[in-house]
């Protein structure tokens, strides 16, 4: 069994939530932006991050997965559940818990952007520029992470600790 080990601490993630939500408080004010979280990864990053905006935005969610289970799949990626307000002429903000290989957001933003929105960006917490597979820009990020399997503040492996309110690195138990 592998046991946790702290990386970045919850009281790290608040400060830098705080600190992307003043960007993105200038930038969209009084256009009534639609954010768009990825599941289930984003579910904790996106209830934080709306509340500390604290400016008129909308909702919604997509359901996006790599086919398989653990550490590793297949880089397929499979539109589960689509997002259900209208975007066109929305100004759409992607909200993503972690950029690893890229493949899950280049995927939404080319889907999102066939069905042209006013503009559409991606705000992302974790960057693991390590695992890149293909290259996406970020417009707002959060932190870099190393080259390691990272879990909690909605991060899982295999559903287990999404619940951690830290962002913890899994390493074998000497
Ligand atoms: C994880 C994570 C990101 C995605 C990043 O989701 O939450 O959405 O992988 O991967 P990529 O940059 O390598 O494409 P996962 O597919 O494990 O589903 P989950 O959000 O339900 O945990």
């Amino acid at each position: 069994m592998e046991k946790p080990e702290v990386i970045v601490t919850r009281e790290e993630i608040a400060k830098k939530v705080a600190e992307l939500a003043v960007k993105i408080r200038k930038d969209y004010k009084g256009k009534n932006p639609l954010l768009i979280g990825i599941l289930k990864g984003s579910f904790v990053f996106m209830s934080d991050l709306v509340r500390a905006v604290n400016i008129p935005v909308e909702i919604d969610f997509v359901i996006l997965s790599s086919y398989g289970a653990g550490k590793e799949s297949s880089g397929k990626i499979k539109l589960v559940k689509d997002v259900q307000t209208p975007i066109k002429d929305r100004h759409v903000l992607v909200v993503e818990d972690i950029v690893d290989r890229g493949l899950t957001v280049r995927f939404l933003m080319d889907y999102l952007s066939f069905r042209k929105p006013a503009s559409v960006k991606l705000c992302a917490l974790f960057d693991k520029p390590s695992g890149r597979k293909v290259e996406v820009p970020i417009d707002y990020v959060g932190f870099t992470v190393p080259d390691a399997f990272v879990v909690g503040y909605g991060l899982d492996y295999d559903e287990k600790f999404r619940y951690l309110p830290d962002l913890c690195v899994l390493e074998e138990q000497k």
